[in-house]
């Protein structure tokens, strides 16, 4: 379980992002967040990344409080920030080469003997994110979706049991972003990761989450949460579904409502 336990954040400038912020993400979940721009979404998910103290309220994953980057948190942001010089490959294996070795091996060993050699377990992911031929190509070779699902890959390589996203596919066309979200729905699915999620897109956040949370305009609090039941594995034609028009229109007017925030 991560859990967001009343966290506020003012800047150094004296912004004020957040205000007494709450989150609980019970393990395997898809928490997705919604809010107005400059909301402070992102700096949620730098707190709860380790990456930033808050000025108030405490981050815990299970029994480890998060007060720095953890190799069982994973990161993933609009801009894939591959290394250019390195083929597709080479870019995903990069945290194995940079992270807590001792870290990754203790979580490898909880996993089958096969799963366990490394070449076995990149092929896999490889696989999984849909790049099986692209192993060699190089960054300026690929498709903005293709660095993307690159950048996802990374993320997964030391199988982080959660797996933060701000924005993954804000830089995407439509098409390329309704297909990606589906891949990371099942992706994050097959590999049991826990994930939060920060979105612009109503649909993408109705579409992923188990749970949607909805903030307020800045400083960030929480307006509302909404409790997805639709079944898994999800497809862009539940979008027109009524249920699925519902839950756009309880976050929709969550949204159009600020001031009356949820008390926590
Ligand atoms: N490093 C920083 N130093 C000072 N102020 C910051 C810093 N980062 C963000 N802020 C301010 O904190 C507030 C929240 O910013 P944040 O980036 O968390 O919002 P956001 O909800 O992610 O916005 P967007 O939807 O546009 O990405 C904004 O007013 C921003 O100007
Ligand atoms: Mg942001």
């Amino acid at each position: 379980m991560l859990v967001a336990d009343h966290i506020s954040h003012t800047y150094a400038t004296g912004v004020e992002a957040l205000r007494d912020f709450s989150l609980r993400v019970p393990r395997g979940q898809f928490v997705t967040i919604v809010g107005p721009s400059g909301c402070g979404k992102s700096t949620l998910l730098r707190v709860l990344a380790g990456l930033i103290r808050p000025s108030a309220g405490e981050v815990w994953l299970d029994d480890e409080r998060i007060t720095q980057p953890s190799p069982r948190i994973g990161l993933m942001f609009q801009d894939a920030a591959l290394l250019p010089w390195r083929t597709v490959e080479q870019n995903i294996r990069l945290p194995l080469e940079l992270g807590d070795r001792a870290a990754i091996a203790s979580r490898l060993g909880s996993l089958p003997e096969s799963a366990r050699d490394g070449q076995f377990a990149i092929d896999d992911l490889i696989q999984l994110v849909g790049l099986s031929g692209f192993e060699q190509a190089y960054p300026r070779e690929l498709s903005g979706g293709m660095a993307q699902r690159v950048s996802l890959a990374r993320a997964l390589i030391t199988r982080p049991p959660v797996l933060l996203l701000d924005e993954p596919f804000g830089a995407l066309d439509a098409m390329t972003r309704e297909s990606l979200t589906a891949s990371v729905e099942s992706i994050l699915r097959t590999t049991r990761t826990t994930a939060v999620m920060v979105t612009h897109s109503i649909t993408e956040a109705v579409f992923l989450a188990d749970q949607i949370v909805v903030c307020s305009p800045r400083p960030g609090r929480v307006m509302g949460t909404v409790q997805v039941g639709l079944p898994r594995p999800r497809t862009w034609a539940m979008e027109s579904w009524p249920e699925f028009g519902a839950l756009v229109g309880r976050v929709r007017a969550l949204l159009a409502h600020p001031g009356h925030p949820a008390t926590s």
